[in-house]
């Protein structure tokens, strides 16, 4: 096996296996900015990735791509059921977004969760050259860090958490919630999207170990006398902005967009929300309001119409289930109450499509509508602002998602508060031109400049500096 200065840990692989032309899979890069970003420092470090490939039981031997080694790890169709879809997507996920649904605590998921979290520890220990830096990516890894620093004390880690990490009220409910802070604190540097979350965080860790925090550092006792100390700080992910700009100038795109205002009908004004199917992201607040203001007669389908791009995701935990039928069944209703035979309400997409259609999307969308109840960051978000090279269009964000932090020009809605948000999507819908030209300008100029290559950056300088007084440190004694 190679060795490795540079290694991604991550759930998922950078690569999806789709179907190639002669009837065998081929791999092709997942779209996503955490990819794109890291793409640039990859190549230049010698890096290697490592992660699942999707799929029970699959035997992949590390291979080349896009001169990045992947390292599989293989996951089980039981590990998928426990550490995956339970512990993962049915503990942590509900837990850290505010217990939106309810969180499930049970001890076999937590036993595989740690059996897991072990098997990508020693994957990333065994790639990694002496003194390398390991990137560690998300809550489902959060046990990595430690395990990884007791393996290879020699190694600078970095762990960034993508998802919000809630207050201690909420935290505490967790049975394994000193373990998950250790293994968390294994790190050099603990990223988070928010400077709330990073507060969360460290208040936990005050209360249930009275480590002393200083700054944004914790100094965390270590067996042998020593004190390692971590820093636990914001650094808010972004996009790979420039990349939408390309999108959105190119004339094809420009001609789907208005390609999709002609199949809609030609309304006046088109709304839209783009998802995965998650609860989180307070679709059904959304649908509520939308359907209101069409029973309330305040917009009529010929003038207004919601597109709605729900994507699949973890469709076999319950929870995700019964979100779709409740959403489906809203849809279902919405419609049957206000189509005409030329107009709909809301077109539901229960699909995810290509960068090339999401661009032209948005282009075609006058409102974005992001109303998510929790969210660590919501990309989406900035993609939108991003693919407005026409400085046009109006988003309307809540302030419960990461990007409110630094989207402070959009129009910020409280997405529990229907009647609020009825008002802001109306105050959206009836705009002038030149207001959201000036809003949209002051957004873009957000998203343009501090684009996902500066997160990086920014991340990984923060790590450099925690490996050069790590070593001196030890130089000293
Ligand atoms: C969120 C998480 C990611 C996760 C993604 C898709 O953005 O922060 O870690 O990869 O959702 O979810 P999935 O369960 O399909 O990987």
């Amino acid at each position: 096996m190679p060795e490795a200065e540079f290694v991604v840990v991550a759930n998922r692989l950078p690569v999806d296996r789709v179907p190639g032309a002669h009837g065998d899979d081929v791999w092709r890069r997942s779209p996503g900015g955490l990819v794109t970003a890291l793409e640039p420092v990859m190549k230049k470090a010698d890096g290697a990735w490592v992660g699942w490939a999707g799929g029970a039981d699959l035997d992949l031997e590390p291979f080349e791509f896009d001169g990045t080694v992947l390292v599989p790890v293989r996951l089980s169709a039981e590990d998928i059921e426990l550490y995956y879809e339970g512990m993962s997507n049915d503990t942590f996920w509900p837990l850290y977004h505010d217990v939106i649904a309810a969180p499930r605590y049970r001890r076999v998921w937590w036993d595989s969760y740690e059996r897991v979290n072990r098997r990508f520890a020693e994957a990333a220990a065994e790639v990694a050259a002496p003194g390398a830096t390991v990137w560690v990516q998300d809550y489902q890894l959060q046990l990595v860090p430690k395990m990884l620093r007791e393996l290879r004390p020699d190694l600078t880690i970095g762990y960034f958490h993508h998802i919000p990490f809630p207050a201690y009220g909420l935290y505490s409910q967790l049975p394994w919630r000193k373990q998950v802070l250790e293994g968390l604190l294994g790190a050099d540097v603990i990223g988070f999207q928010r400077v709330a979350d990073a507060g969360n965080f460290a208040r936990a860790v005050r209360r249930l170990f009275r480590y002393e925090t200083r700054a944004s550092g914790v100094n965390v006792p270590q067996p042998d006398g020593t004190t390692h100390t971590a820093l636990a700080k914001a650094f808010p992910i972004s996009i790979d902005a420039e990349s939408y700009v390309e999108l959105a100038r190119r004339p094809e795109v420009q001609q789907r967009a208005a390609d999709i205002r002609r199949e809609l009908g030609n309304p006046r004004k088109i709304l839209l929300g783009v998802d995965r199917l998650d609860y989180t992201k307070g679709i059904r607040h959304r649908l509520k309001a939308f359907g209101e203001l069409l029973e309330d007669g305040e917009i009529n389908v010929e003038d207004v119409t919601l597109v709605q791009v729900a994507s699949p995701s973890r469709e076999r935990v319950e929870a995700y289930m019964q979100l779709r039928d409740e959403i489906e069944l809203t849809v279902g209703r919405t419609n049957g109450d206000f189509d005409t035979m030329g107009h709909t309400a809301i077109r539901y997409l229960h699909n995810s499509y290509p960068r090339e259609e999401m661009a032209a999307l948005f282009l075609a969308a006058d409102v974005m509508l992001v109303t998510a109840l929790r969210d660590g960051m919501n990309l989406v978000a900035k993609e939108y602002v991003a693919a407005r090279t026409d400085n046009r269009g109006v988003l309307v964000l809540s302030e419960f998602a990461g990007a409110a932090d630094e989207l402070t020009s959009a129009v910020r809605i409280n997405p529990h508060d229907i009647d609020g948000m009825k008002e802001s999507i109306m105050r959206a819908i009836d705009m002038p031109a030149a207001e959201q030209g000036k809003r949209m300008r002051a957004l873009r100029k957000k998203v343009r400049e501090n684009d996902v290559a500066k997160w990086s950056e920014s991340f990984l300088s923060a790590l450099a500096d925690a490996r050069t007084m790590r070593n001196a440190r030890s130089a000293k004694r």
